[in-house]
């Protein structure tokens, strides 16, 4: 069974209740429609009943059995008004602007996730990724003992012999622009985590930089040095190394070569990018050029499952997302 089909299964035994905050989006009902077929979660669909109903009548599409909730008129406003306030009064918000706030559909999801109403939520069909991030950072917020919310990619290649069984997970590909080392080791541990809980990896980590083990001196090596170090100091019980070149990370002769005797260089199944540029370029990069099913980007970090879609998404995409956050919120 590939990853995706283990993931779906593990959805439908758990039954979460998924938000889709773009309830009137033409691929968003079309997965709608899948995901109630084959049982993946519980849909929610924010938006005007009316108009939701007008596109599923007129594309006919069922979206029979899936939850419709009109941010503008909701019982809950007033309550998802009050735990705003509570949580960002210092910041100045009144009851007043939170209210006019859960007329947006991705402000009004993360506050369901918030009050217990709903397990996760799935937006950014035709949202940027900073307008579905920003609402789930202020009120969902992160995991204890985790700063940095960061997203990874799940890369799957017909070759098995690459990384594990197939897989490679790259991060940070999806959030923060520049992480500091200090929050690039905490990307590298957490990433470490979902490739266990997604897709029972046992990790080895590369933290990747332009040098390897000293082959080059500048500020931006001593970074990926010294997050290395960090990391190993969070999680000692982690195979992690750097810094270290992407050739070294994945071939095993020219590991050897240039880090010998390292636990990961040459089998690194992990790949940690210095930063958002390097990350997100090299995702896409290795979706278009090496035609690798590319799986994300996968929040990570946040307190109940958030994630965000790419504007170019198809609908079997949205599905995906739908199991994956599923599982996450397991
Ligand atoms: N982890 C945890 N909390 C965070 C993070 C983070 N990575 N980033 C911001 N926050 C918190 C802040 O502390 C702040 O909290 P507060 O309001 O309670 O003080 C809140 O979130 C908002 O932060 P701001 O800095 O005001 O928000 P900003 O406008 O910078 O947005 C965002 C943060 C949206 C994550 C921004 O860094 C961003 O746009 N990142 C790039 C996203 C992107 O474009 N990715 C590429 C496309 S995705 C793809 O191609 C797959």
């Amino acid at each position: 069974m590939d990853l995706l089909e283990q993931i779906r299964k593990r959805a439908q035994m758990l039954q979460m209740r998924i938000v889709l905050a773009e309830g009137t989006e033409l691929r968003t009902l079309l997965a709608t429609e899948i995901c109630i077929h084959e049982n993946l979660a519980k849909i929610i669909l924010l938006g005007n009943f009316q108009s939701i109903h007008e596109i599923a009548v007129r594309e006919g599409i069922n979206i029979q059995g899936a939850e419709i909730i009109d941010p503008r008129t909701s019982s809950k406003r007033e309550q998802y008004a009050q735990i705003m306030v509570e949580i960002r009064r210092n910041k100045g918000l009144t009851i007043e602007d939170a209210l006019e706030s859960l007329n947006d559909p991705l402000v009004f999801g993360p506050l369901m996730i918030k009050a217990g109403d709903a397990d996760g939520e799935i937006a950014g069909a035709i949202n940027a990724t900073g307008d579905v991030l920003r609402p789930a950072l202020q009120y969902v917020k992160t995991l204890p003992g985790v700063t940095v919310v960061s997203g990874v990619f799940f890369m799957l290649f017909k070759d098995k012999s690459i990384g594990e069984n197939g897989i490679l997970v790259f991060a940070d590909c999806a959030v923060m622009p520049d992480p500091d080392e200090r929050q690039l080791a905490e990307i590298a541990v957490t990433t470490a985590k979902t490739a266990r809980s997604i897709a029972n990896i046992e990790p080895r980590i590369a933290m990747l930089s332009f040098s390897t083990k000293g082959s080059a001196q500048h500020p931006l090596v001593n970074k990926v040095i010294n997050a290395t170090r960090i990391a190993r100091e969070l999680a000692p019980e982690l195979m992690i190394d750097g810094e270290m070149q992407l050739d070294a990370a994945l071939n095993m002769e020219i590991g050897q070569l240039k880090a010998p005797g390292s636990s990961v260089a040459g089998k690194a199944n992990i790949l940690v990018f210095p930063g958002l540029e390097s990350a997100n370029i090299g995702y896409k990069l290795v979706q278009r050029l090496a035609g690798a099913q590319a799986i994300g980007p996968i929040l990570q970090g946040m307190a109940a499952p958030i994630n965000d879609l790419s504007r170019g998404c198809s609908v079997s995409d949205i599905v995906n997302m739908v199991a994956i956050t599923a599982t996450q919120a397991e």
